[in-house]
C-alpha cells in the first residue's frame, strides 16, 4: 500500500469541509498510512473529537494547555513525530497564522514547531479566497515551500459558486502520496529554459495589448524541473501568480525583452516555450498617451513580433538538445501542431484546444496532445501541475536518449 507505515499528523480546521476529513482519516488508513489529529476549538464545532478518534483509533488532541496531554506528548513532540503535517480544512484563519508565524493554539503552535513538510488543503468562502490577504499569504506559503492541494472550483455550502471548495479527499490523500514520493532528481546537473506568460505590447504609456495566458502551465514545468533537480531560468511575462521555488525568474514586459533574456540564457539543455507571445507589436508606440479627438480613434499599424522558438529553433549554434514549443488553438489542434513543428524547428509541440469554454486559459486543468514528428500521444485531462510532472518525465527521458 502507498502509505505504508507513514505518519500523518492531520489538523482539522474549523469549516463546514470538516466533514469530509473524517473521510479523509479513512482514505488515509486506507492506504496503510496512520492518522493523529490535532482538532482546533473551530473544527470541533463541525466534527466530534469522538467521531476523529474512532476512526483514526488514536487520542484526538485539542488543548494547548492540557496538563495531561503535555505530560503524555508535548505539542513540540507532537509536530513532529509524524512523517507530514496536513491541514485539511485549511481556513482563511489558519492560512493567515501560518504566513505570520502565529503561535496562539495547539494547531499553529504545531505548524510553527514542527519540522515535517507540511501540505495544506483551504477551504473557504470564494470571496475570502480571492481577497488580497489570502492571495498574499498564499504566495508566501507557496515561497515557505509549504504544499497545496486545492482549491477545487463548484457550488459552495454558503450558496456561492467559485474557487474556494476544498479539494476531495481521494484527492488530497493522492497529494499525500505525491509528498511521499521519491523525487527522482532526474535532470540533476541540467539547465532547462522556460518562458511563461504573456506578453504586453505596448500602445502608449498607458495602454497595451496583452492576452489572457496566465502563466500557470508555465511555471508549473519550471517548478517541475526544479523538483527534478534541474538548475532552471524562467523568462516570465507579466503574472500575478507567485514566482516557483528554486527557479532564477527574469520577468519581462515585451517580446523583444522575452526574447534577449532568452538568449542571454543560452546555453540550456532543454528549453521549453510556453509564454503566449504576441504575434504582432504597435508599430509606432506613442510616448504621449492618445488622446480622444474629433478626428476618431486612432488607426493602430501593427508590425510582427519575433518568433522567439523558431528563433532558438533555427539556431545553428547553442541551440538546446530539445525544444518544445506549445500550440494553444481553437480548431484543428493536432494539424496545426504538426505544422509548427518544422515551422519552428522544435522537437515537439505540447497542443492544447483553448476554444469554446475549455477554461483553459487561466483554469487549473489542461487537456493536452504531445505531438512529436511521427505520433500524437493523447493525455488525459489532467491539473496544470500534473501536466508538468509528466511533461518533464518524459523530456527526461527524451533528453537521456538523445545524449546517449
Ligand atoms: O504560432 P503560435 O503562436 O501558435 O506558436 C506557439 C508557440 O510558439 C509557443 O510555444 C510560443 O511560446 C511560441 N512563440 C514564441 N514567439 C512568438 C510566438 C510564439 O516563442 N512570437
Amino acid at each position: 500500500m502507498a502509505l505504508n507505515g507513514k505518519r500523518v499528523l492531520l489538523i482539522i480546521g474549523g469549516g463546514i469541509a470538516a466533514y469530509k476529513s473524517l473521510e479523509l482519516i479513512r482514505e488515509i488508513t486506507k492506504r496503510g498510512g496512520s492518522v493523529r489529529a490535532i482538532l482546533t476549538k473551530a473544527g470541533a464545532e463541525f466534527v466530534t473529537s469522538l467521531s476523529v478518534a474512532s476512526l483514526s483509533g488514536e487520542k484526538v488532541f485539542t488543548d494547548l494547555f492540557s496538563l495531561t496531554d503535555e505530560a503524555e506528548m508535548g505539542h513540540i513532540e507532537l509536530s513532529r513525530s509524524a512523517d507530514l503535517v496536513v491541514v485539511a480544512p485549511a481556513t482563511a484563519d489558519i492560512l493567515a497564522k501560518m504566513a505570520q508565524g502565529l503561535a496562539n493554539d495547539l494547531a499553529s503552535t504545531a505548524l510553527l514547531a514542527t519540522d515535517k513538510r507540511v501540505l495544506v488543503a483551504p477551504a473557504m468562502n470564494v470571496r475570502m479566497w480571492q481577497h488580497a490577504a489570502t492571495q498574499r499569504n498564499l504566495a508566501t506559503l507557496k515561497a515557505d515551500g509549504i504544499l497545496f492541494v486545492g482549491p477545487d472550483d463548484g457550488a459552495m455550502a454558503c450558496g456561492e459558486f467559485g474557487p474556494g471548495r476544498m479539494a476531495e479527499p481521494v484527492a488530497i490523500a493522492d497529494a499525500i502520496e505525491a509528498a511521499f514520493a521519491p523525487v527522482s532528481r532526474v535532470l540533476e546537473g541540467r539547465h532547462v529554459l522556460v518562458t511563461s506568460g504573456p506578453t504586453h505590447e505596448p500602445i502608449d504609456p498607458v495602454r497595451y495589448i496583452a492576452n489572457r495566458s496566465s502563466g500557470k502551465q508555465g511555471h508549473a514545468i519550471a517548478a517541475a524541473a526544479a523538483r527534478a533537480g534541474a538548475k532552471v531560468t524562467l523568462v516570465s511575462g507579466p503574472v500575478s501568480i507567485p514566482h516557483p521555488v528554486g527557479v532564477t525568474v527574469i520577468s519581462v514586459e515585451t517580446a523583444d525583452e522575452m526574447l534577449r533574456a532568452v538568449q542571454h540564457a543560452l546555453p540550456a539543455d532543454i528549453a521549453v516555450f510556453c509564454a503566449a507571445v504576441a504575434d504582432w507589436r504597435v508599430a509606432a508606440q506613442s510616448g504621449d498617451k492618445l488622446k480622444k479627438s474629433e478626428a476618431g480613434p486612432p488607426a493602430l499599424s501593427l508590425t510582427p513580433n519575433p518568433d522567439i522558438l523558431s528563433t532558438i529553433g533555427h539556431l545553428s549554434a547553442n541551440r538546446p538538445s530539445l525544444i518544445v514549443g506549445f500550440a494553444a488553438e481553437t480548431s484543428n489542434v493536432i494539424d496545426y501542431a504538426r505544422g509548427k513543428l518544422d515551422k519552428k524547428a522544435c522537437d515537439l509541440i505540447v497542443a492544447n484546444d483553448v476554444g469554446g469554454d475549455s477554461g483553459i486559459m487561466g483554469g487549473d486543468m489542461n487537456t493536452v496532445h504531445i505531438v512529436s514528428k511521427d505520433a500524437v500521444d493523447s493525455w488525459p485531462k489532467l491539473s496544470k501541475t500534473e501536466v508538468a510532472e509528466r511533461l518533464i518525465a518524459l523530456l527526461a527521458t527524451k533528453f537521456a536518449k538523445a545524449s546517449r
